[in-house]
């Protein structure tokens, strides 16, 4: 099994993941994990602090030389930003965020105690375990791209552009619709046979994870729900060299909660950024009198930089499934499994 686990505040020493469950044997290159970290704070729109870091991990543990050792992966990615305690309280919720009902439910009357957590920094160790997780699939030629569908409604990047720098002029924000292509994923990922170990749903799960994701679609998605069966589906075919095949992919690469070896296509809308330089009313926690959220520096927009969270939080899991099916102890028992697997659904 697969187990990853993140520490680490917005506004604190550092962040730090765990990745348990690597096999022991496969080369990490810890340039390929800075390169994914560079990729996660790029993108228009993106805030003031994105120019402050510029995040680069340190393996701390799990690895000798280059090579994993089969032991839990510890990776940290510093804060250049710590000042957690030299931050002054905030007591004004901005609506969208984690901020209120976090303050309710642990009983804090500063509410910074809730976003040191609840920011998105978190996910720049969710990119470094994923860089790992990539490096992996690579290994058994598999890759996953992401792409910006739209902003705001806007599909040509000289139209996005224009609508985030409107966004900055009315110090208002933006959120998007991105897409995450996982490529030459082998068929039978996942089972059809339990609810909880169907690949669609892990997908879905740990895409809606990522802060700010309010949709996951896979293949057509909604869009399948008006049309007719008999349009939508796609046809099986198949070729001595090329074994099964479709000619279309409307489902997505995903069916019975399984891969079907076509690409995996999913879909994630993200909602705008909650952080408003221009603030929506709110509530002072203490005296419970109308006043403005609280303004925190923020991004304006940030879906390029979610579709790379994105591919990172869906490596994590085609890592998981892969290994459920061919092993996870060694590289070499895994590949061994994999060949033998690979020459049998090819016939
Ligand atoms: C890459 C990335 C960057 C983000 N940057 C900000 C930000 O600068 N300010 C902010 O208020 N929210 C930001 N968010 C969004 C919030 O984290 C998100 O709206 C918040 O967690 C509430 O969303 P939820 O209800 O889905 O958790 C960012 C999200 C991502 C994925």
């Amino acid at each position: 099994m697969l187990r990853f686990m993140s520490a680490g505040e917005s506004h604190g020493e550092a962040m730090v993941a765990i990745l348990e469950g690597m096999p022991a044997g496969m080369k990490i290159e810890l340039n390929k994990i800075n390169q994914e970290l560079a990729r996660r704070q790029q993108g228009y729109g993106r805030g003031q602090r994105m120019k402050i870091e510029r995040d680069t991990a340190r393996i701390l543990s799990g690895i000798k030389g280059k090579t994993t050792l089969g032991s839990p992966i510890a990776l940290m990615v510093g804060n250049k930003d710590f000042k957690i305690n030299e931050l002054p309280a905030i007591f004004a919720p901005r609506p969208g965020h984690a901020d209120l009902a976090g303050a309710v439910k642990y009983g804090f009357s500063d509410i910074r105690c809730v976003l040191e957590r609840a920011s998105a920094r978190e996910t720049a160790v969710r990119v470094a375990a994923g860089a790992v997780c990539k490096m992996f699939l690579g290994e058994f030629n598999m890759r996953i791209e992401s792409k910006i569908v739209s902003i705001a409604g806007e599909t040509e990047q000289k139209q996005i552009r224009k609508k985030i720098d409107e966004a900055r002029k009315r110090k208002d924000t933006l959120g998007g619709i991105f897409e995450v292509i996982v490529r030459n994923v082998p068929p039978g990922l996942g089972t059809y046979v339990h609810y909880d170990r169907r690949l669609d749903a892990k997908l879905a799960a740990s895409l809606m994870s990522i802060p700010g994701i309010k949709a996951v679609e896979f293949g057509m998605g909604f869009a399948l729900a008006g049309e007719f069966g008999s349009s939508v589906h796609d046809e099986i075919f198949y070729l001595k060299n090329k074994g099964f095949y479709r000619k279309t992919n409307n489902a997505g690469g995903l069916e019975g909660g399984m891969s079907n070896g076509e690409p995996i296509i999913a879909r994630c809308a993200m909602k705008p950024i909650t952080t408003l330089a221009n603030p929506l009313s709110s509530v002072d926690i203490r005296t419970k009198k109308k006043r403005l959220a609280t303004v925190q520096r923020a991004d304006i927009c940030a879906v390029e930089a979610a579709g790379v969270i994105a591919e990172a939080m869906a490596a994590m899991v085609i890592c998981e499934v892969f290994m459920e099916k061919f092993g996870a102890d060694s590289m070499i028992s895994i590949k061994r499994a994999f060949r033998e697997y690979a020459g049998h659904y090819k016939k």
